[in-house]
């Protein structure tokens, strides 16, 4: 597709907000992404690459080419005998890659299911929930490096993945745009049911014996009865991180609040297991809903009613009110604990 100029992204962000694109596209394949490169420089113009809009927030026009990956295609590509590598493009929708793994019996992503965004953006901050993240089964990907000019492969290692994070969002942020993904899934299944009220749901189903299927039936049944869907309302999933402080100031906390909600923060793999955790995690959630913000709306900026870390827009909100809502959060929540939250979400 030719670009169109002046276009309207607002049924291009999960937020729902009106913003422009000075130039938009789409691309399906290197070779029309390579033109369009081509084309942006000439021009001098900058480049945004979007995938399915769920986790940003648009606070201005996008003064430069907005690309949308369209990159398609899901294939077995390689296997050995304890797993399958199942190459993913980056346009194809998460949750369709999660559902098209569940269809086969490829394990490994089930406790992903109903992500909303792209397989290419799903690196980006290393998505996670239920006890899993991306980097769980994460091989390889390439990636087009906007500076050299060229395609790289960066392996598990490169991606250098934390909570919510990776190289993609930090260190080279804005240089790599995602083409494909390598997932390295399980042949036979390891189930990850300690996480929340996973137990309690399949409980709750009835499920006899544990399979991939009853997992994501499970994770997709407690989702919708907590997270708003961006169709009604619109939002980008957790506004904040959940924010990771020392054990010291936990217990501090926690002789002060005894209700806080904190979960030890598991040590990484390579550390032997009996060593205490370092820190703990803090539900987010619960600092927000403290602070008295949940429920609250000033006039279609709100914090969600049933899930205080989420913030909403009612309809026609501006970025910019979203975001000026964020930082009275984030300082009524620092005032109150001493906690500094960050946004998980990226503004634009
Ligand atoms: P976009 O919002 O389009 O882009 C996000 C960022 O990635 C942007 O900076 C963009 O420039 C960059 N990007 C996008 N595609 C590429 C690419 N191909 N190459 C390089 N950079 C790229 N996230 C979780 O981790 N766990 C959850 O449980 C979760 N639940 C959510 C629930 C709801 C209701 C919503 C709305 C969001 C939720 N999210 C969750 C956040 C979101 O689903 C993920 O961050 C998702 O990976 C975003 O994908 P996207 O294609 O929409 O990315
Ligand atoms: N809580 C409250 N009040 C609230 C919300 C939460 O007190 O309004 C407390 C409750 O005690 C609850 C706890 O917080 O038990 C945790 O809440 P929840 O299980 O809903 O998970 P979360 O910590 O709010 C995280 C991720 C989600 C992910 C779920 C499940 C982050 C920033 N968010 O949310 O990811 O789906 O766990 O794993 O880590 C996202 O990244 O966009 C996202 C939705």
């Amino acid at each position: 597709m030719s670009r169109v100029e002046h276009f309207f992204l607002k049924k291009y962000n999960t937020f729902g907000i009106d913003s422009t694109a000075r130039y938009f596209a789409v691309f399906s394949d290197e070779d029309q992404l390579a033109g369009l490169l081509a084309e942006a420089k000439a021009g001098a113009e900058s480049v945004f690459i979007l995938g399915e809009g769920s986790n940003i927030l648009l606070t201005k026009d996008i003064d430069g080419l907005v690309l949308k990956n369209e990159i398609k295609g899901i294939e077995l590509v390689d296997e050995d005998e304890d797993h399958f590598y199942v190459t993913a493009g980056a346009g194809e929708s998460w949750h369709g890659f999660v559902q098209y793994c569940l269809g086969r019996n490829w394990a490994g992503v089930e406790n992903l299911s109903l992500i909303p965004g792209s397989v290419g953006a799903a690196p980006m901050q290393n998505i996670g929930a239920y006890g899993v993240e991306i980097k769980d089964v994460f091989h390889e990907l390439s990636a087009w490096d906007l500076e050299a000019g060229k395609i790289r492969l960066f392996t598990l290692n490169d991606c250098h993945f934390g909570y919510r994070e990776s190289i993609f969002k930090k260190e080279a942020k804005g240089r790599f745009i995602i083409l494909d993904v390598t997932f390295r899934l399980n042949k036979i299944p390891v189930f990850h049911t300690a996480y929340g009220s996973i137990r309690e749901e399949l409980e709750k189903m009835g499920i006899q014996e544990l399979s991939i299927q009853a997992i994501s039936q499970a994770v997709v049944n407690i989702r919708t009865s907590k997270l708003p869907d961006p169709a009604q309302i619109g939002n980008a999933g957790s506004f904040f991180k959940n924010p990771i402080i020392p054990n010291e100031q936990y217990a501090e906390l926690k002789g002060r609040y005894p209700d806080i909600v904190g979960y030890p923060e598991a040590p990484a793999p390579a550390e032997p297991a009996a060593s205490a955790p370092a820190a703990t995690k803090l539900a987010a959630g619960w600092l927000i809903e403290q602070c008295g913000w949940k429920g609250y709306r000033n006039g279609d900026a709100g914090c969600h009613a049933r899930q205080a870390l989420v913030l909403v827009n009612y309809g026609h909100a501006t970025g910019r009110e979203i975001y000026d809502l964020s930082e009275q959060i984030l300082r009524s929540v620092h005032e109150k604990f001493g906690v500094t939250l960050e946004r998980e979400v990226n503004v634009i």
